[in-house]
C-alpha cells in the first residue's frame, strides 16, 4: 500500500505584470526588438487572484512574491494584495520593486498587507544608475527607498545586480549606502537569461570576486551563514555594521533546496528558470479543468529536481526577478 505524503508548503513568486519603467540592461532588450512592449501581458486581479487560490489549493503556499516587469506599475496593486491577504491570512506576502513609483504607493501597500519589500538598486549615483537603467530616475528611486524605509516593513532588503563594468569598482558604495539606511543588501550574479545572455561574457562577477573588491574597503567581514538563498555576512567600519549577503546563483547554485514555483505574466506555471517548458494554468483554470491543474501543480512541485543546464531564453522581464 503506497502511503502519500503531504508535499510540502511551497513559495510562490507571481509575475503580476511585464510591463516596466525602467529597461534595465541585463533584463530587457533595446527598444527596437523590445516585442514585450509591443505585447505586454498583464492579467486582471481577478484572473490573477484565481491562480494564486488555484496553487494554494494543490500545495499550501507559505510565501508569495509579486515581481515583473515592476509590480508597481499596475494601479490596482494595493487592491490586489489586500485580497491575496484575505485569501492568504498567514503566508508572508513580498514585493520586488525597482521603487520608481514607491514613494506614493508605499503606504497604501503597507496598509493592505504587504509583509516584505526588496528593492532593486544597482548603483548609488544617477550618472551609474541611468548607464545600468537606461532611465534617468535615480531622485524618484532614492525617494522610493526612503519612503519605504519609513513604513516600517518587516524586512526591507536591497538588491544589487553585479556587473563587472558597470557597478563592479563601486560595490563598496553600495554597502556603505545600505549601512546608512540600516538596510540589508544582497549582491546578485548575473544570470545568463534572455538578454543578459548577451552580457554574461563581458558582466558577470562571481561572488568570491566581489568580496575580493570589497576586502580592501572593509577587511574580512564575519561569516554569518545561509539564509534562504543568500551566504550572509557582517562588513564592519567606521563604527557602523552591515549584513551583506551573496546570491551566488551561478558560482554555487541552490538548485537542490529550492522550493519555489514561478507563474509568468502570462499565467504559465514554471519549477524554475531553466529552460522548463511551462503550463497554461491561467487556460486550465479558465475552462473549469480545476482538478487537472491541482494534480498538474501538484507534480510540477513534487518532482522538482535538478534542472536542465540551459537557462531560459524567455526575458526575465516576463518571467520575473
Ligand atoms: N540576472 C540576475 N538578476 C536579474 N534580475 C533581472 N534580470 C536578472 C538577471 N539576468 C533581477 C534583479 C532585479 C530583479 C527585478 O530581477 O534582481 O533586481
Ligand atoms: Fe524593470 Fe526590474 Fe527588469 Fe530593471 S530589472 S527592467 S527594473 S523589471
Amino acid at each position: 500500500m503506497s502511503i502519500s505524503l503531504p508535499l510540502p508548503p511551497l513559495y510562490l513568486r507571481l509575475s503580476v505584470t511585464d510591463r516596466c519603467n525602467l529597461r534595465c540592461l541585463y533584463c530587457r532588450p533595446d527598444k527596437a526588438e523590445d516585442t514585450l512592449a509591443r505585447h505586454p501581458s498583464q492579467l486582471s486581479a481577478e484572473d490573477l487572484l484565481d491562480l494564486v487560490e488555484l496553487v494554494n489549493t494543490a500545495v499550501p503556499i507559505y510565501k508569495l512574491r509579486l515581481t515583473g516587469g515592476d509590480p508597481l506599475v499596475r494601479p490596482d496593486l494595493d487592491k490586489f494584495i489586500r485580497k491575496v491577504r484575505k485569501l492568504l491570512p498567514d503566508a508572508e506576502i513580498a514585493l520586488t520593486t525597482n521603487g520608481l513609483l514607491l514613494s506614493r504607493q508605499v503606504k497604501a501597500l503597507k496598509e493592505a498587507g504587504l509583509d516584505t519589500m526588496n528593492i532593486s538598486l544597482d548603483a548609488t549615483e544617477f550618472g551609474m544608475f541611468e548607464k545600468i537603467s537606461k532611465v534617468n530616475a535615480f531622485d524618484d528611486v532614492l525617494e522610493g527607498i526612503l519612503a519605504a524605509k519609513k513604513s516600517g516593513f518587516k524586512s526591507l532588503k536591497l538588491n544589487t545586480v553585479l556587473l563587472r563594468q558597470f557597478n563592479g569598482q563601486s560595490l563598496h558604495e553600495l554597502v556603505e549606502f545600505a549601512a546608512d539606511l540600516n538596510c540589508e543588501l544582497r549582491f546578485i550574479e548575473l544570470m545568463p537569461i534572455g538578454v543578459a545572455s548577451d552580457y554574461f561574457k563581458s558582466e558577470f562577477l562571481p561572488a568570491n570576486e566581489a568580496m575580493e573588491l570589497l576586502q580592501p574597503h572593509f577587511g574580512d567581514p564575519i561569516p554569518l551563514g545561509l539564509k534562504g538563498t543568500a551566504s550572509r555576512y557582517l562588513f564592519q567600519f567606521r563604527g557602523k555594521k552591515t549584513v551583506v549577503g551573496f546570491i551566488t546563483t551561478i558560482s554555487e547554485p541552490f538548485c537542490g533546496t529550492c522550493d519555489r514555483l514561478r507563474i509568468d505574466s502570462r499565467g504559465w506555471l514554471f519549477p524554475c528558470l531553466h529552460d522548463y517548458d511551462g503550463l497554461d494554468l491561467l487556460t486550465l483554470c479558465r475552462t473549469a479543468e480545476r482538478e487537472q491543474a491541482v494534480r498538474l501543480i501538484q507534480s510540477v512541485h513534487a518532482e522538482k529536481k535538478s534542472p536542465v543546464q540551459e537557462w531560459t531564453s524567455q526575458q526575465m522581464v516576463r518571467i520575473g526577478g
